[in-house]
Order: structure tokens, then C-alpha cells, then sequence
């Protein structure tokens, strides 16, 4: 089996494109075939350098270039994409010019906590203030609206009463890192070769 290529959109830190990165060295399913951000400094970006990952660091006017975006996706030959914290609207252009899946991790159970403006910590604070006993994780197709996309997967995470946001947060972010890669499996063993 030819693995599927898989982009890596993100801001960031990076730790669930690590995640992902760890879980298929060696895969037979999917191949990280490029890292992208649009944040020129992004810790994503050295760490997909320092295991050899091609980055592309996009500038605002390639960001919001469909063409520029499909042509990038081309000359890596990728099928799907993941975005991992990454900051920024897809551009709806390229949305319906890119023909394989594209999901986003979003770290609460949406429809609860989503949103424009909901992300981060801030999405933690919020679960912590309302005295909420469940939280979790939503993987989810991404379309033009923020995290609203078919939900493929969540992941509910306990919330215990005398947590910070921070430690919150932690406890999200495993489960993510656990998840991530095996969801995105799932859909990359569905996908045809040809895509
Ligand atoms: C994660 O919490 C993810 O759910 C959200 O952004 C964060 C990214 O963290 N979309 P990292 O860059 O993977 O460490």
C-alpha cells in the first residue's frame, strides 16, 4: 500500500503534529508529507525540520491565494489535510478546489465552546467558569464556517472540580494527542489511492 500524503496545518506549538508525526513514522497508511504555517517562528515548523519534514511558511497573500494553496498541496502530492492548531479561516476558495478530507481537532465537545473567538485557553477558562463536570475533544471535517463541520469523532474528558484551566487544558491536550493520529488514520485507510 502507497501511504496517503498528509499535510499539517498549524500556528503554533505543535504537539499534536508531533503526535501525528511519532504515531506514523514508519506508517504504511500515511506519510507526513509537509508541515505548513503561517506563523514564520511557529515551534510546528522546528519540529517538523528537525525530523526532516518539508515546512512551507505561508506569508498573508499565499495564505489567502486558493491557487497558491493548491498549487503548494500539488507539489506535494497531498491528499489530506489536518489542520492542528492552526489559527486562521480556510479560505472558502480553496475549501471547494481541494478535493481530499480536511479535518481540525478542536478541544471541547462542539457544538459547546466553539466558534469565532473560542479557542485555546480560552475555551478552558470558559468550561472552568460555568462549573462544567465533561468537556472533551471533536474531530471534524472542516468547512467555511468556524468548527462547524461534520463531527467524525469526540472524546468526552472529566473535569475535575478543583481544576485549573491550565490543568484542563493538559488532560484535553492527551487525549487529543491519542486521538488525532488514530482518527486520521481511520479516514486515511478509506480514502482511494487515486486521490
Ligand atoms: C489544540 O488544543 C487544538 O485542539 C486546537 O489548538 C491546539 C493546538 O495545540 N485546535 P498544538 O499546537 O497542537 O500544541
Amino acid at each position: 500500500m502507497t501511504p496517503i500524503n498528509l499535510a499539517i496545518w498549524g500556528s503554533g506549538s505543535g504537539s499534536n503534529a508531533q503526535a501525528i508525526v511519532d504515531y506514523f513514522s514508519g506508517s504504511e497508511v500515511v506519510k507526513v508529507a509537509l508541515v505548513v504555517s503561517d506563523v514564520s517562528d511557529s515551534f510546528i515548523l522546528e519540529r517538523a525540520r528537525k525530523v526532516g519534514i518539508p515546512v512551507k511558511y505561508l506569508d498573508d497573500s499565499e495564505r489567502r491565494n486558493p491557487e497558491c494553496l493548491i498549487d503548494l498541496m500539488n507539489t506535494y502530492q497531498v491528499q489530506m489535510i489536518a489542520l492542528a492548531g492552526y489559527m486562521r479561516m480556510v479560505s472558502p476558495g480553496f475549501l471547494t478546489k481541494f478535493i481530499g478530507p480536511i479535518l481540525n481537532i478542536h478541544p471541547s465537545l462542539l457544538p459547546a465552546y466553539g466558534g469565532k473567538g473560542m479557542y485555546g485557553n480560552r475555551v478552558h477558562q470558559a468550561v472552568i467558569e460555568n462549573k462544567e463536570r465533561e468537556t472533551g475533544v471533536t474531530i471534524h471535517l472542516v468547512n467555511e464556517k468556524y468548527d462547524e463541520g461534520e463531527i467524525l469523532f469526540q472524546q468526552k474528558v472529566l473535569v475535575s472540580a478543583d481544576w485549573s484551566a491550565e490543568e484542563l487544558a493538559k488532560a484535553v491536550l492527551k487525549e487529543e494527542h491519542f486521538w488525532y493520529p488514530r482518527i486520521i488514520e481511520k479516514i486515511a485507510k478509506k480514502l482511494p489511492d487515486s486521490l
